[in-house]
């Protein structure tokens, strides 16, 4: 009888784990607090060429330029970052808050996804508050 009840007690134990697995990997996107996003720069007619070009050159195109691009995502070009990566666009112009790439970079949401990641070998450090007001900026701008 004893071991009947342990039996019983484990199995039950068990089938919750597995459950809370499967939560655990149904849920991809945490929510996001938008809130926390530092605010768009009040910066007049920020452009890919003039403001953004140089920060990602300085900090991304290392995994998202022509070679082997990360996720297929090139970030070297206005027409690559607007396309996107193999997942779909990363940029909602007109609507930074929205942009996948903008919660990347922001460090918010799935820590998987904070870029650049942290501690990567080539040791390129976050962005500033101010790069991603920029950024935030730009894509608010429509991202031309
Ligand atoms: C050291 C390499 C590295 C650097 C630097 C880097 N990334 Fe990434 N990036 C990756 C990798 C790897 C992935 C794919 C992650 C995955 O698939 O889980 C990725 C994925 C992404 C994605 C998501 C693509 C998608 O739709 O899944 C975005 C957006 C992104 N990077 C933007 C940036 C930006 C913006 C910068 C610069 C501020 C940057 N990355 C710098 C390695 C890097």
């Amino acid at each position: 009888m004893k071991n009947l009840l342990l039996l019983c007690l484990s199995a039950a134990l068990c089938a919750s784990f597995i459950t809370v697995r499967a939560a655990e990997k149904e849920k991809k996107k945490p929510a996001v607090d938008v809130s926390k996003l530092p605010p768009p720069s009040d910066k007049k007619d920020v452009t890919y060429a003039g403001d953004i070009k140089p920060i990602f050159d300085k900090s991304c195109v290392k995994c998202h330029g022509a070679e082997k691009p990360k996720a297929r995502l090139r970030l070297d070009s206005l027409p690559g970052a607007l396309k996107g990566s193999e997942n779909g666009k990363v940029i909602q112009p007109g609507n930074s808050a929205e942009s996948t790439l903008v919660i990347n970079i922001a460090h918010l949401g799935d820590e998987d996804d904070y870029m650049p990641p942290p501690n990567n070998k080539a040791k390129i450090g976050p962005l500033t508050k101010e790069q991603i007001g920029l950024v935030r900026a730009w894509i608010d701008q429509g991202a031309k």
